[in-house]
């Protein structure tokens, strides 16, 4: 279950005759996720880049900015177009977190670049350089990449176990120095940053509930992932300032891996998203504890039976491997739980109900949250904001401002 100081009646009271779904933010939470960020980065005199795709809520994004600790700066963003649309608010010092090739990317990049923004683009290709060196050369303009560090861990040595993600090929400082010196021979691209995104440390639950042996498992294997990963960031980020290249930022890690992250010493800056809003997936770290605080409400239409209750619409399907780990997490009243047959659907969701939940009516809500962070504001236009119990403001999300980015 997932931990809340709310509780069902308070929620239905706060929301009572809102249109239904809707979704919201509890203030309370998110700013104690973001306190308890900050007061990491802070301890490790480093800062924090703000992961735009687990937000994708513009005001929620400047309330960090706005955090007294000021250790909240710059976006690791997931698309040339929605760094241009935070461009456009005002915003700067970005770090494109995904490779592009197309000519519509590259042009908002080169003109981002020519108005004076701090914007570096991901790469790992020599293609990748190719295509931004001709950029470069069309605009007249030195276009700024940042080079992806393959992080995932290899027990075996080699690609046969492969634990984490598959985004760069580039693993060790030889292979990062050949891609560098290819980026030197380019008249118009410059590498000025390099990430090294430890994903299955970041993403992967150590602390299960009821699940120990494993837990204790996943811990040893991340132990030993970390200080292998460690090792090798570092010794990456050696040769190449031994090359001479100066780096503006050496970004790493997530939510879930803040505490290791931080604490290796060549990193500069940790990304955080998913933390703040805490979805199901982000319970049970064991280094790192974040309060859930992003939910969405469904309207009860239906009794199909004594025990049972139907909610209109609720099919929100996180991505990632389809399992059922990615069907929204049922939070209040606690203890509801889905139909095998049926799960989340895409205009009803029934669910067997508690017996304590007897007195819930048709019109009212039961409360969820979305099985990963961002994806929940593809689904909203809008984040009704809850503060000490009531509702103080109503925030657009990006798919509300009138963006899809991905
Ligand atoms: C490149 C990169 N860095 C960092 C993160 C971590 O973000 P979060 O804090 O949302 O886990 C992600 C998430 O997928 C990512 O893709």
């Amino acid at each position: 279950m997932t931990s809340t100081h709310l509780n069902y009646e308070t929620l239905r009271d706060i929301f009572r005759d809102r249109r239904l779904p809707l979704a919201f933010v509890d203030l309370d939470a998110f700013d104690r996720n973001a306190d308890f960020a900050a007061s990491l980065a802070l301890s490790s005199r480093k800062t924090l880049r703000i992961g735009s795709k687990s937000l994708r809520c513009l005001p929620l994004m400047e309330r960090l900015l706005a955090h007294p600790s000021g250790v909240f700066r710059g976006f690791l963003t997931f698309t040339l177009e929605e760094t241009d649309y935070l461009s456009s608010q005002g915003h700067n010092d970005f770090v494109v977190a995904y490779p592009s090739v197309q000519a519509v990317d590259m042009d908002i990049l080169a003109r981002l670049t020519l108005e004076g923004r701090t914007i570096s683009l991901m790469v790992d290709h020599p293609q990748h350089l190719e295509v931004l060196d001709k950029t470069g050369r069309d605009f007249g303009v030195v276009i700024c990449a940042c080079l992806d560090i393959d992080m995932s861990y290899r027990p075996l040595g080699s690609d046969r176990l492969h634990l984490g993600l598959r985004r760069s090929p580039i693993r060790t400082p030889q292979q990062a120095l050949d891609l560098a010196r290819r980026a030197q021979d380019c008249s118009h691209v410059r590498i000025d940053a390099v990430m090294g995104y430890e994903g299955h440390i970041a993403g992967t639950n150590d602390d299960l509930p009821g699940e120990e042996l494993k837990s204790a498992f996943l811990r040893v294997l991340k132990n030993a992932s970390v200080k292998e990963l460690t090792h090798r960031r570092t010794a990456v980020i050696h040769s190449l300032q031994a090359e001479g290249i100066k780096l503006r930022l050496v970004n790493g890690g997530g939510s879930g891996s803040l505490v290791s992250t931080l604490s290796d010493p060549s990193v500069t800056e940790a990304t955080i998203g998913s933390g703040l809003y805490a979805p199901g997936l982000f319970h049970h770290f064991k280094e790192v504890k974040y309060t859930p605080s992003a939910f969405f409400a469904l309207q009860v239409v239906r009794i199909p039976k004594e025990g049972m209750l139907t909610c209109a619409g609720g099919g929100y399907i996180a991505s990632g491997p389809t399992d059922a780990s990615k069907a929204p997490y049922p939070v209040l009243p606690g203890g509801m739980r889905y139909l095998d047959l049926e799960g989340a659907g895409e205009v009803q969701t029934p669910l067997l109900m508690p017996p304590d939940a007897a007195q819930i009516k048709l019109g009212d809500p039961l409360f969820f949250q979305h099985a990963k962070a961002g994806e929940l504001c593809e689904r909203f236009n809008e984040l009704y904001l809850i503060q000490g119990g009531a509702i103080v403001d109503k925030v657009k999300t990006y798919r509300g401002a009138g963006y899809c980015f991905l």
